[in-house]
């Protein structure tokens, strides 16, 4: 396997880990002077990319064990101890004792050390598995669901494919002694780590790459972030720091989303995951059938991605976003639809300082919602309290979804009819989620 060294110890084969090659920086000498921990299971990843093992005997017994270092579910492995808590512990790993079928070679050079894909040394179907085991694990703990509540009322939509699947990368760069160095933030550390090409961004962007290089060698900055979305026809690219911005070659890119033309800037918030986004407004569009059309809300609409799948159900659309550059994307989307996105308006706000400023009545049957990642709590009573027939709550966080979900649901007004996770970053433990509420007959006034 690439950078470790494997021998054999009877039937079992033993891997050395060398601790710069895979953490990216050297491990505290203390670390040898540490308690060491063997027979760890790893039954799945953490969001981060730790793996978690329950062991039920040996001194961490009864804890859930954090395990740092690259390994895959289905891993035994042995390791020095970080942390020991009540309820869990942290582990730095030594050796993989018995490695996991799982167990993949990574398709990237820089994946050890990358920050970007910690799940890439995992198959598909490990990486399901653990996206699945979060996000039943989340509802149970956050929602109260039995087991039985979450086989119901969770699906996990089919995987997608991970090669060149991101069509809007943020990286960082830095120029020392006339050298430029761009690339991802290290896994563990702020160190950049240099990328010539990444293998989850889409070619476009790879093709991009050499010369954004050559143009930071004239940008008056030591450091800062490069930010590149791939459209359909051209590659679009900001180059910005502190009190800077250059815009390299064109200044927006168009893709498309619900079958319609999004035109956005490189440092714009656009969707990375065109094709699962796409599967999202179709899902979104099926939700709002079940709605009478009429009046719908949207939040967080950005420049109306997701706003196709509101107009092909029939509803008019009220949308609200912070970023001004959203409403010229708006309205063009608008136009290009007809009717109902003729009747329809994205106003700019600033929905955490001002709530929802809808006049009142009428109320909307609908509101789709997509914060940002932090969850929409400022929101919740608003929501509550809003009568509209169905909520279509979609989001980027797993936490901060299920937090928000909980404070929709235990207050007795909404409950949940459909979760569905998508892939949506594939060799991370991010996963898109999209919820369907309806309103509780006994909240219906
Ligand atoms: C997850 S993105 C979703 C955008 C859009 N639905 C899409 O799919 O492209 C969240 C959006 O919320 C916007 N946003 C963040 N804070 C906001 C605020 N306080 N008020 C209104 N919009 C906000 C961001 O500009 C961003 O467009």
């Amino acid at each position: 396997m690439r950078e470790r060294a494997s021998i054999s110890a009877g039937k079992q084969r033993v891997l050395l880990i060398p601790a710069l090659a895979v953490y990216g920086r050297p491990m505290a000498t203390s670390s040898s002077r540490r308690q060491r921990v063997a027979g760890l299971k790893i039954e799945r990843w953490a969001h981060g990319g730790d793996g978690v093992a329950l062991p039920s005997d040996g001194p961490l017994a009864g804890r859930v064990v954090f395990v740092s270092g690259g390994v895959v579910p289905g891993d035994t492995v042995a390791g020095r101890l970080v942390k020991k808590k009540a309820r869990w512990a942290r582990v730095q790993l030594d050796a993989i004792d018995v490695p996991s079928p799982e167990r993949v070679e990574p398709p990237c050079a820089h994946q050890a050390a990358c920050g970007g894909c910690p799940w890439m040394v995992g198959a598909p179907s490990a990486q399901r598995a653990s996206r699945t085991a979060i996000l039943f694990g989340e509802a149970r703990k956050h929602l109260r669901w039995t087991a039985d509540e979450a086989e119901r009322l969770i699906e996990m939509a089919p995987d997608t494919s991970a090669a060149g699947y991101r069509h809007k990368v943020r990286l960082s760069f830095e120029r020392r002694d006339g050298r430029v160095t761009l690339g991802y933030r290290a896994r563990r550390g702020h160190a950049i780590i240099d990328v010539a090409e990444c293998v989850v961004a889409h070619p476009t962007i790879n093709a991009a790459l050499p010369g954004v290089r050559d143009r930071l060698a004239d940008v008056p900055l030591a450091a800062g972030e490069v930010h590149l979305v791939a459209g359909d026809r051209s590659v679009a690219v900001v180059i910005a720091g502190p009190g800077h911005r250059t815009v390299v070659g064109e200044d927006a890119t168009t893709l498309a989303f619900g079958g319609l033309p999004l035109r956005v800037e490189a440092d714009q918030f656009v969707q990375a995951n065109p094709a699962v986004i796409n599967d999202i407004i179709a899902r979104v569009e099926g939700w709002a059938r079940e709605c009478q059309p009429g009046v719908a809300v949207e939040l967080f609409a950005g420049g109306g991605t997701l706003t196709p799948g509101l107009w092909r159900a029939g509803h008019t659309v009220s949308a609200f976003e912070l970023d001004a550059r959203g409403r010229a994307s708006f309205r063009t989307r608008a136009r290009s639809f007809g009717a109902c996105g003729e009747a329809s308006e994205l106003y700019g706000c600033d929905l955490f300082a001002v709530g929802v400023p809808l006049p009142a009545p009428p109320r909307p049957r609908l509101v789709l919602l997509d914060p940002p990642r932090a969850g929409a709590a400022p929101l919740l009573p608003w929501l509550r309290a809003c009568g509209a027939e169905r909520i279509i709550y979609i989001s980027c966080d797993v936490a901060t979804a299920m937090r928000d979900l909980a404070g929709l649901t235990e207050a007795g007004s909404y409950s949940v009819v459909e979760l569905v996770g998508f892939d949506v970053a594939p060799h991370t433990g991010h996963q898109e989620l999209a919820v369907l509420l309806a309103r509780r007959a006994s909240a219906a006034d």
